[in-house]
């Protein structure tokens, strides 16, 4: 079942992505090289709590911190550690949200620490790129499927790959809800958008090939292939005319 939020509702969702949005600014200014992940996740953790607000992955399915930072070659859930320190042309995905009032924000963003080579900066910009490409489908009444089109249409003449284990959701009093948001698909294909649902958008994009295994800590997800990977993911709701992004 796709939920329709309410005008209120989407008010509260507002509230809880503004939050999320503003530790992106901060923690961007933090995701330098000698920081650890862990660092980052405690400033998130403070953060949160300063404001009211859970932290959605604490706990969720037993995960074990506020957010995940993948560095390089893991894609996503990769968990904080204080041994995992960042260091000059590192590539580092950062994915968090909270619940404030009861409802849920959920974001991601790939952060270059230092210099980074010119292909890591084109991965993370094809990233970012690609939920716009997608994003600009949306409207009341276009399927689903347009949107995964274009963000799978634009990666791949980027000549990247689009990650196909994991993909994005609905989102309001769950984290996860209906639909599915696959970055990948045909236009034309899946479920009828219609204003006031609110989506998860979230492609997960490899430099090399797109097949992903998950590590022996149970989440931590890496290419195949050992090469980069970059997560740009924002929550936003449908409307009649096109989408309001409320993580950005
Ligand atoms: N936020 C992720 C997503 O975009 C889920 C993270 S799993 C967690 O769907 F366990 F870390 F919460
Ligand atoms: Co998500």
């Amino acid at each position: 079942m796709i939920s329709i939020k309410s005008a209120k509702q989407i008010q509260k969702m507002r509230e809880s992505c503004k939050l999320t949005k503003e530790l992106f600014e901060i923690l961007e200014e933090k995701a330098k090289p000698g920081v650890s992940t862990l660092e980052l996740d405690s400033i998130a953790y403070n953060f949160y709590k300063k404001h009211g607000a859970t932290p959605n992955f604490l706990n969720y399915d037993g995960y074990p911190a506020t957010i995940c930072a993948s560095v390089n070659d893991e894609v996503v859930h990769g968990i904080p550690s204080a041994h995992k320190i960042l260091k000059d042309g590192d590539i580092v995905s950062i994915d968090m949200g909270c619940i404030l009032d009861g409802w849920h924000s959920d974001a991601a963003r790939t952060f270059a620490v230092g210099k980074i080579s010119a292909e890591a900066q084109r991965l993370i910009d094809v990233t970012k790129q690609s939920f716009f490409e997608g994003i600009n489908k949306i409207r009341h009444g276009v399927k689903l499927g347009d949107v995964s089109a274009a963000i799978q249409e634009y990666v791949e003449s980027n000549g990247f790959g689009v990650v196909r284990d994991l993909v994005g959701h609905g989102i309001g009093r769950s984290m996860h809800e209906d639909p599915s948001v696959p970055n990948f698909g045909r236009a034309g294909h899946g479920v009828k958008l219609a204003a006031g649902m609110a989506l998860a958008i979230e492609p997960m994009v490899t430099a090399g090939d797109y097949h992903v295994s998950v590590l022996d800590d149970d989440w931590t997800v890496v290419t195949d292939d050992g090469s980069l990977a970059a997560h740009y993911e924002n929550t936003v709701i449908v409307t009649r005319e096109g989408c309001e992004i409320l993580t950005l």
